[in-house]
């Protein structure tokens, strides 16, 4: 129930309309019985500062930042984490007594559901990450930090995957190879994670990989979620691969933004149950 003492959040974005975080985010409230509500505001670039000012003014307790603003509202924040300084883009602000501060939950939100939801320990295993962009810094970052063998980032901008390298060599071997060294590196890699937007709807039928070139020992991601199973992780299913799909880090970056905004650890299932329910709800208006 909303009243007077109800506490906001907000999400910052542009555009906002489709996103599924208010859904999710409200629905977990509601569970617990907390008096918080969650609304999308559509921002435009250029009044980012302002959003930011009334978020202080307005005394909203937090907000979940997206695509365009990430990068550009760090430094309209009080204080920035250590990970998200590093990974260069915030996703989740926490207003304490008038100081914002500024969180990065994706890279750890993506390795906690590939961990729970796949069992996979990652103790050893050589990961393969496609894409160099930045859903593949916040990843890349958080795996740094897991017990596995090695990293390899195959990106068609090879400049970019060499430069993600020279920052995370410190934590973690890493090697950088191009699409033409793809097949050879699939066979000798043990988890696979699509970061590129290849496969996201519309173009569902795309992949970069080849279905004969996964599998059944591998386990196969895909950071996408709009299609649910990707085109990738349908030939990987069906090569008998383990698959794992990009709700899981959508969720698990909400549920840890949860933490943070409310100090209570919310049921991931919950939130996710939220999200796939709303969207039979859009496939049933959509066939209407
Ligand atoms: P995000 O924040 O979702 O990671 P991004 O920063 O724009 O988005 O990064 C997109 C990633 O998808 C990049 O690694 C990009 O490769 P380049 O760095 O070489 O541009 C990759 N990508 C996008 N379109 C692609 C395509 N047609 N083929 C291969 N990779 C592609």
């Amino acid at each position: 129930m909303i009243n007077s003492k109800t506490k906001l959040i907000g999400l910052l974005g542009h555009p906002v309309a489709h996103s599924k975080s208010p859904i999710m985010h409200n629905s977990m409230f509601q569970a617990l019985k907390l008096n918080y509500a969650y609304l999308a505001f559509d921002v435009e670039p250029k009044q980012l500062e302002e959003a930011v000012t009334a978020v202080k003014a307005l005394h909203i307790r937090g907000l979940n930042v997206t695509i365009p603003h990430k990068v550009e509202i760090m430094p309209f924040l009080d204080e920035i984490s250590e990970e998200a300084r590093i990974i260069g883009a915030v996703n989740t602000v926490v207003n304490e007594n008038g100081k914002l501060l500024g969180y990065n939950t994706d890279g750890e939100g993506y390795v906690r559901s590939l961990l729970e939801e796949t069992g996979t320990t990652l103790i050893g295993k050589k990961v393969l990450v496609l894409g160099a962009g930045g859903a593949a810094r916040a990843i890349n970052y958080s795996l740094s930090k897991q017990p596995i063998r090695q990293l390899v980032i195959v990106n068609r901008d090879k400049e970019k995957a060499d430069q993600m390298k020279n920052e995370l060599k410190k934590q973690v071997e890493v090697g950088v190879a191009g699409y033409e060294e793809l097949e050879e590196e699939i066979r000798k890699t043990d988890v696979i994670i699509n970061t590129t937007s290849i496969g996201m709807f519309p173009h569902s039928h795309q992949s970069l990989i080849e279905k004969e070139w996964i599998e059944p020992r591998h386990l196969v991601s895909d950071i996408i979620y709009n299609p649910l199973a990707t085109q990738l992780l349908q030939d990987a299913k069906e090569q008998g691969a383990v698959v794992h799909s990009g709700l899981g880090m959508f969720v698990y970056q909400g549920v840890l933004a949860f933490e943070k905004w409310t100090g209570i650890t919310p049921d991931p299932n919950v939130m996710r149950e939220s999200v796939l329910e709303s969207f039979r709800k859009e496939d049933l208006d959509a066939n209407r």
